[in-house]
This record gives C-alpha cells, structure tokens and sequence, in this order.
C-alpha cells in the first residue's frame, strides 16, 4: 500500500469509505475491508457508524499504530465547546484513545475559523488526533485557514472524480504541498457503467470502476476512499492499484464531461 505523508502523519492513498453503512452492515463491511489488507478507514460523527466501525476494529486485532482512522466534526458543532464534546463522543464510540486525523466536515455560514482552529490544534497537541485537516473547503476557504491562520491542515477532502474538474482546489492545494482526499472516488458507482471506461477497462482486463480509482491514484498527492459493503468489490479495489494506464487511456478520460457534481448541499461555499 502507498502512502501519502502529511503533517506528521502516515495516509494510507486507498481507504475504505463507510458513509450510508451502519449497524452490523457496516461492521461486517469494515471487518471485511480490514481482512483485506485496508488500513485507512474514513467516518465521520454524521454518518452515525462510529460505533460499528469501533467494534470492527476491535475485532479486527490489528494494531493501532498499522490503523489510520479518519472521523470529522459535523457543521453544527464549529463553536468550541461543541468541537469538544463531538470529538471525545467519537472517540468513545470508536473506542478509541486517539484518531489519526479529525476533519471539519463542511463549513458553516457563521463559523469561527480562527476558533475552531484554535481548538483543533489543542486536539492535536494534546495527541488526541495525529493531525488536522478539512472538507469541502474552497480556494477562498483554504487561503484562509493556510494563509491567514496557518493551520497545519493535513488535507482537503472533496468530491473528486473521472467526471469532475477540480482543477483549481487541485491547484492550490498542490502549490501548498496539501494532499487532497477524493470522496465520491466512483462517482457514487456511476463510474461503473460508464462506457468510456469499461472500454479502457477490456484493453486492460479490468473494470470501470478500476479505471476511475487508478485514474485518481495516478495523480500526485491524491488519495482515495472508496466505499464498497461487498467484500468483491473491496478487492477489486485493492487491485486497481496495480493497473497501468497509458496516455491514450488518460486522453479518453480528459474528454469525459467533468460536470457532474454529486454533492452538494445548500449551504456549501462557492466552487471558484
Ligand atoms: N467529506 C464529505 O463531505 C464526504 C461526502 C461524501 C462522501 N464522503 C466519503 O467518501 C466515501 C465514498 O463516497 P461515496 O460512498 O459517496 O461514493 P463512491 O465511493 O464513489 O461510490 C460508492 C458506490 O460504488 C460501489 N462500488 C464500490 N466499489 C465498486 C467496484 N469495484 N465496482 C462497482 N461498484 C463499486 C459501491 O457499491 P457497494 O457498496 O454496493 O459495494 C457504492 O454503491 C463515503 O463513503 C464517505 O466516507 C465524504
């Protein structure tokens, strides 16, 4: 497995994404992931699996120091105190003593940057969380917290994919050494069917949905997080790793449309 350094931390470039699994799916999924050889599972307080995922790695028997869990803080819970109790509630439920890192999930309209930050990086020192970071941020929101603030963010995570551009987030963050986490790797599974890339796919004797994940892991400084319940597909993903894709394969996939964007709820900051 290849893995991203950052702020002090070791990320693993391909980990297991667990949002819309909960209960004993998700433990089964995470359990399952784990088997495989994943060691970089990402959840967050809002997908309300931490507790699932907790008792998979418990079960599990890996060792912590071989494990990257990354849980973020909903955007309800930006002041202070609330960054506080959300976070010692994750770790009670992931029972947990530490995570590896905490991300601020989305921003909020009327949010403290200075503050939150503040208290996150207490978070960090205290060595509750081995690093820092963010979601969903734009460039605006990023020079912000890098330039203004300087917060060692150990990452952007975004929706990042074969039929999105994100070209000037990917910009800065790569000007600023800042890995960027793609969430949506699979176009939520779309990139599955798509007909671009099953053709890319029969050249290779691989899948559309090896194509799309290797066409991210390819790229510099980029991670990924699949989601996957099935143990088939969790494998399959493992094994995109080791597909080669030529330049003729990234040309089709440049040529996609890369207007499709998921995610995106009302209150999410302008995509400049
Ligand atoms: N920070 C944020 O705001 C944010 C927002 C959205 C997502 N995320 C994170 O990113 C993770 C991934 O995003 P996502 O779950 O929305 O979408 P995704 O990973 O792009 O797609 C997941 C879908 O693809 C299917 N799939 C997985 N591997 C496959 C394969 N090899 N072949 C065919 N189909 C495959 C899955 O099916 P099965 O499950 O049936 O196997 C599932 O339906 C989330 O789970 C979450 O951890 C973060």
């Amino acid at each position: 497995m290849d893995y991203l350094q950052t702020q002090g931390i070791r990320l693993p470039r391909l980990g297991l994404g667990t949002y819309r699994m909960q209960g004993d799916i998700c433990r089964a999924a995470v359990e399952s992931a784990l088997g495989l050889g994943y060691r970089h599972i990402d959840t967050a307080e809002m997908y309300g699996n931490e507790e699932a995922i907790g008792a998979a790695i418990a079960a599990s028997g890996i060792k912590r120091g071989d494990l990257h869990v990354t849980t973020k803080v909903w955007n309800e819970n930006l002041a202070p105190d609330a960054i506080r109790g959300a976070f010692d509630a994750s770790l009670r439920k992931l029972k947990l003593d530490h995570v590896d890192l905490y991300l601020v999930h989305w921003p909020a309209k009327n949010m403290n940057l200075p503050a939150m930050f503040e208290t996150l990086l207490k978070l960090k020192q205290e060595g509750r969380t081995g690093a820092i970071g963010v979601a969903n941020f734009n460039v605006a929101l990023l020079k912000s917290v890098v330039e203004e603030i300087k917060a060692p963010i150990a990452c952007n995570q975004i929706e990042y994919h074969v039929m999105l551009d994100q070209t000037p987030v990917r910009k800065y963050l790569a000007a600023k050494s800042i890995p960027l986490v793609a969430y949506c790797p699979l176009a939520q599974g779309r990139a599955a069917s798509d007909e671009t890339l099953m053709a890319i796919g029969r050249k290779h004797n691989a899948s559309a949905a090896q194509v799309a994940l290797k066409w991210l892991l390819d790229q510099d400084s980029v991670a990924a997080i699949p989601k996957a319940s099935r143990a088939e597909s969790q494998q399959a993903n493992l094994d995109a790793l080791k597909l080669a894709l030529d330049d003729q394969d990234r040309k089709a996939i440049a040529s996609l449309p890369k207007n499709r964007r998921l995610v995106n709820p009302g209150f999410a900051p302008a995509w400049d």
